[in-house]
């Protein structure tokens, strides 16, 4: 054994719901790595695999320390055998090989741009991707007839790739917080997503919506979207409505994992200039025209009743692979049931009406939305 390479770690639990995982963390080399595999394997439409690459990364993100040779693994959990090769030869060579070839495989760069469009899914590019057609200019040569979102997507196709930062996502806040109170005064609004986690940047901007009387935020989401459109701030909206039945016994239990939510998934039209009310964000978008005032920003709008408002918060916070090990938790430890709806303990409806009670029903510790970026 070298001295000095002993991670001063105790043990980590295997579910990243138990573990705090910061967004900033000390084996970023690594997790780009695995990340890379698991995206790989995602648009491949091997989920399982994906999961696997998605869990040795979120291990490694909740590691205190630097990771400098592979003995300082033994013991961990979550990290299977792919992931461990893939793990020791970044360590000992600085790159796999795997994660280079991925990246530079033709069928990578074309499903990842073709998935970058709004609208499109891992099916629908590897279709094109088989038909020859591997970037959004391809498929807009191609003929092929597009759906209203992924007209919208190849439209704003670059705009919608740039990361949105904070002061946007702040914008577009103070924006919807406007829409909001002009139709339902006393509505509650929250930012969830990554940037509730902390990030500093995000594919989107999310926002859960409530009302402390219960009742009073059915059918608020198409009058939201109608102010916003009436005002000019919508590119694209498609707005689907609850469909979620309750009973005396509480909401139904899922079907899915799809929750039934009020939802709204939308392009917005964020002034980048002074002219508006909105915060001057400082960046100007090149078109083929020349520059303009503002750009296109994925936004998503989710309602919830007030009693499922802590379910929908934890449920929509993220990220993606936390809230699939608290499913996972829930089933496998306590024979519970979670969704962005409600909690069952087999038959019985647990009520919540915070985070932290969730957690506390779970028999899990707390951990903060910033302690979520697993
Ligand atoms: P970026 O947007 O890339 O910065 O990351 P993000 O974590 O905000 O991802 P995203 O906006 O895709 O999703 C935010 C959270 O909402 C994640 O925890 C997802 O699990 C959750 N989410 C997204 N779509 C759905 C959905 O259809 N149903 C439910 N229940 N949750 C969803
Ligand atoms: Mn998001
Ligand atoms: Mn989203």
């Amino acid at each position: 054994e070298k001295p000095g390479l002993e991670l001063t770690v105790v043990s980590v639990p295997s579910y990243a719901c138990q573990r705090h995982t910061p967004l900033l963390h000390h084996n970023t080399i690594l997790t780009d790595a695995l990340s890379i595999l698991a995206e790989n394997a995602e648009l491949s439409e091997n989920e399982g695999r994906g999961v696997a690459f998605r869990r040795a990364a979120a291990l490694l993100k909740s590691l205190p320390q630097e990771v400098r040779g592979a003995e300082q693994l033994r013991g961990l959990p979550c990290l299977g055998e792919h992931s461990l090769r893939v793990i020791k030869e970044v360590l000992e060579d600085g790159v796999s090989h795997e994660v280079e070839t991925t990246t530079h495989s033709e069928q990578f760069k074309a499903m990842k741009a073709l998935t970058g469009i709004f609208g499109v899914g891992a099916k629908t590019a590897d279709r094109w991707f088989r038909e020859g057609i591997h970037t959004p200019s391809n498929l807009q040569r191609s003929g092929h007839t597009l759906n209203r979102a992924q007209r919208a997507g190849v439209c704003y196709y670059d705009e919608l790739n740039l990361p949105v930062t904070k002061p946007e996502a702040v914008a577009i806040g103070q924006i919807v917080e406007r829409a909001v109170h002009a139709v339902l005064p006393g509505a509650e609004m929250t930012l969830i997503g990554g940037f509730r986690r902390g990030k500093q940047t995000g594919h989107d901007v999310d926002f859960l919506i409530t009302h402390p009387d219960e009742g009073r935020e059915e059918g608020l989401m198409p009058k939201v979207v109608s102010w916003l459109e009436a005002q000019g701030f919508l590119l694209y909206q498609k707005t689907t409505g609850n469909s979620y039945l309750e009973s005396k016994e509480g909401p139904a239990r899922p079907a899915s994992n799809m929750d039934r939510f009020e939802r709204c998934f939308s392009i917005f039209r964020l002034s980048t200039d002074n002219e508006g009310r909105e915060i001057q964000t400082g960046r100007e978008i090149q078109t083929g025209e020349g520059p303009r005032s503002w750009r296109a920003v994925r936004v998503d709008l989710v309602v919830s009743p007030y009693s499922q408002f802590a379910f929908a918060l934890l449920g929509w916070t993220g990220s993606k692979l936390f809230e699939r090990e608290l499913r996972r938790w829930a089933i496998h430890e306590k024979a519970m049931t979670l969704s962005s709806h409600a909690l069952y303990d087999r038959k019985r409806y647990l009520r919540a009406s915070s985070e932290e009670e969730i957690f506390a029903h779970l028999g899990l510790e707390y951990i903060p939305p910033c302690d979520r970026n697993a």
